[in-house]
């Protein structure tokens, strides 16, 4: 495959109270192996050589696993191959000549910090607000001690895909972090080991989600389209009647 020249739009904002502005770098001899961000490492690179500041992204796992890499790249979240993280992008899914614009994510509860990096301590708030179960310390109890059907264990699983990223936010238009909360919630409500704390949790955590400025779910379904893990929305409705019968129960 031929290597690739690229026009980079890069979002640059020194700080919270920056207005920040677009800046295009012109990126030559790409090989289409690379990843999106060592793309970004190669101009960084080139940056700091010519005494520039290097562009800041949030990155760690880069396998898809930790939801640091968070980025709009040509207007969506992640980047236009579905069911993918920014670090699993290849630049194979370019074409020379392209015209790469990369924001980062635009969400009132998610203040940029700098670049393309962005505040996410509204998620982890909404956590500690409810997203636990409390256990009691001591040895470790028996594999497989609590039976948990096929189904349902599949259905904890699909929710516990969820990495955190904040995509979900990103696309909806009203900036509603229900699909992140839903997973969260649908992950332990579904298991026994998480009854005993199932009405507090929904309670709290849609409330933290509420003080924390999220916008509310008008079932535009972004969420769902721009989410790595393909999380479904159907937890949104999950969630939805785990929170009206916490509120009857209470
Ligand atoms: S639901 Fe999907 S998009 Fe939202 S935080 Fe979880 S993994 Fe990211
Ligand atoms: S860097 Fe961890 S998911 Fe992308």
């Amino acid at each position: 495959m031929e290597k690739l020249n690229l026009t980079l739009k890069i979002w640059r904002q020194d700080g919270p109270d920056d207005s920040g502005k677009f800046q295009s770098y012109n990126l030559k001899d790409v090989s289409p192996h690379m990843s999106f961000l060592e793309m970004l490492d190669v101009l960084n690179e080139e940056l700091l050589n010519s005494g520039v500041d290097p562009v800041v992204f949030d990155h760690d796992c880069r396998e898809g696993i930790c939801g640091m890499c968070s980025m709009v790249i040509n207007g969506r979240p992640h980047g236009s191959k579905n069911g993918t993280t920014t670090c699993q992008l290849h630049m194979r899914h370019f074409n020379n000549g392209d015209i790469i614009t990369i924001e980062p994510w635009r969400a009132k509860p998610f203040p940029v910090i700098k670049d393309l990096v962005v505040d996410r301590t509204s998620f982890d708030r909404i956590i500690q607000a409810g997203g636990y179960i409390s256990v009691n310390t001591g040895s470790a109890p028996d594999g497989n001690a609590i039976p948990i059907s096929k189904d349902i264990a599949e259905d904890a699983f699909d929710a516990a895909a969820c990495i955190g990223c904040g995509a979900c936010v990103a696309a909806c238009k009203n900036a509603s972090a229900s699909l992140f909360v839903a997973a969260k919630v649908s992950q332990l409500s579904l298991l026994p080991q998480g009854n005993p704390e199932r009405e507090n949790r929904v309670i709290e955590m849609v409330g933290q989600m509420d003080s924390e400025g999220f916008g509310h779910c008008t079932n535009t379904g972004a969420c769902e389209a721009e989410c790595p893990k393909e999380i479904s929305v159907e937890y949104i409705r999950k969630m939805n009647w785990e929170y009206h019968r916490a509120n009857i129960k209470n």
